[in-house]
């Protein structure tokens, strides 16, 4: 099969790592997406597996779509009862871009009664139940272009089970893990976020120091695929499991907020990583990074999103922080820095320019992620 990773704009070529990293071959980056070839088990590793990615999908075929007879025939001749159980619900969802095919619904149906077409004839039905698993179908036509995809993630990769929904505008997990495997944490030098908020970016580099599978705390929609032996899940989660290793580590986050530092803590503990997390209340503004630093380590790196300031007000007092902080750590040889900020102004505040610099994007907020190392 030809899966498909998806991910946030700026977070392919990580991606990509990770897939190599796993053993995968022919991993091609595109944007926003990254291919690779594998079968089944390799579709319950990736899902089960990856840290930065937002969803797997089999990609079902891609072809020219300018009119609806062209994505009507284009969809038929696609081979779905591979996938798709005779009894497997099929809805179909998908978005168009700069394309001569333009109305998402009708482009909606014209997909399902294609697939349906096909699958009524390999199954030697007139009607079909549509009473089983969901097979999600995703089309996505992009200049005349049509991609037809199937959702074996379900919900969203980033979901990993340990954050309740309530939590306001928090760092996406699978974009904490991008910042944190750009910082290439392993557990061996002190972490900290000392705007850390929900946790997410502490819980994510607990995740990575003990090499702990990200998905092992939710399901996946493919898990009640018939097409997916059941017994690949459990065997893969066990691999995951087996593959954990702990070792000594110094992991720290904390926050002004009580409440945040609160949440924080049960969220670590949702996520299992509770006893490995050192959470407090401070003020970022007066942290000795000097009093974090203890043997064995000697080295500590801050990852890090403080606030962003997209109010006016808000955005005075981010650069009263960026420039303290920049007073305060710029000088550091002893530590690495991570900062993620969407001011232009980051730098002139910090007072220093970051040797690195790389584009991410905070929902719909485009950031910068400096690195000073
Ligand atoms: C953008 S949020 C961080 C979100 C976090 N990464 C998450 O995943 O939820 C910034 C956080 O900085 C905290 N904060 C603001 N000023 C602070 C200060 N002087 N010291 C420590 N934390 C502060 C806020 O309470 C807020 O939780």
């Amino acid at each position: 099969m030809t899966l498909c990773a998806t991910c946030l704009f700026g977070v392919e070529s990580l991606v990509a790592d990770e897939l190599r990293y796993m053993g995968f071959n022919n991993v091609r980056i595109e944007t926003g997406r990254v291919l690779f070839d594998g079968d089944e088990r390799d579709l319950v590793r990736a899902n089960l597996l990856l840290r930065t990615a937002e969803r797997v999908y089999i990609l079902m075929g891609e072809f020219a779509a300018r009119t609806f007879d062209e994505l009507f025939e284009g969809v038929k001749a696609l081979p779905w009862e591979t996938v798709i159980d005779r009894n497997g619900q099929f809805p179909v969802k998908g978005s168009t871009l700069d394309s001569a095919l333009r109305s998402i619904p009708d482009c909606q149906s014209i997909v399902k009664k294609a697939a349906a077409v096909r699958l009524s004839s390999k199954y030697g039905l007139n009607r079909l139940p549509e009473t089983g698993s969901v097979y999600q179908i995703r089309f996505f036509i992009m200049k005349d272009r049509a991609s037809l995809y199937l959702d074996s993630s379900g919900v969203s990769l980033h979901k990993r089970g340990y954050r309740p929904a309530s939590v306001d505008a928090p760092l996406r997990e699978t974009l904490a893990a991008a910042m944190v495997k750009v910082s290439r944490f392993k557990g061996r030098e002190v972490f900290l976020d000392p705007f850390c908020g929900s946790g997410t970016i502490a819980i994510e580099a607990a995740f990575a120091a003990v090499n702990r599978a990200p998905g092992l705390g939710r399901g996946f929609a493919a898990e009640g695929w018939q097409t997916v032996r059941r017994e690949l899940w459990t065997e893969e989660r066990e691999a995951a499991r087996a593959a954990e290793y702990r070792g000594e580590y110094r992991i720290c986050a904390s926050d002004i907020d009580p409440a945040a530092v609160k949440l924080a803590r049960e969220n670590a503990a949702r996520a299992g990583v509770a006893e490995l997390i050192e959470f407090s209340v401070a003020d970022a503004l007066k942290t000795e990074l000097a009093d974090k630093l203890m043997p064995p380590f000697k080295r500590g790196v801050v990852i890090t999103n403080p606030p962003y300031g997209m109010r006016l007000l808000d955005a005075r007092e981010a650069e009263r922080i960026y420039r303290e902080l920049g007073r305060r750590w710029r000088a550091r040889e002893d530590w690495s820095f991570y900062i993620l900020s969407s001011s232009m102004d980051f730098e002139k505040n910090f007072g220093k320019t970051a040797k690195k610099r790389r584009k991410l994007y905070n929902g719909m907020i485009q950031c910068q992620l400096y690195m000073y190392f």
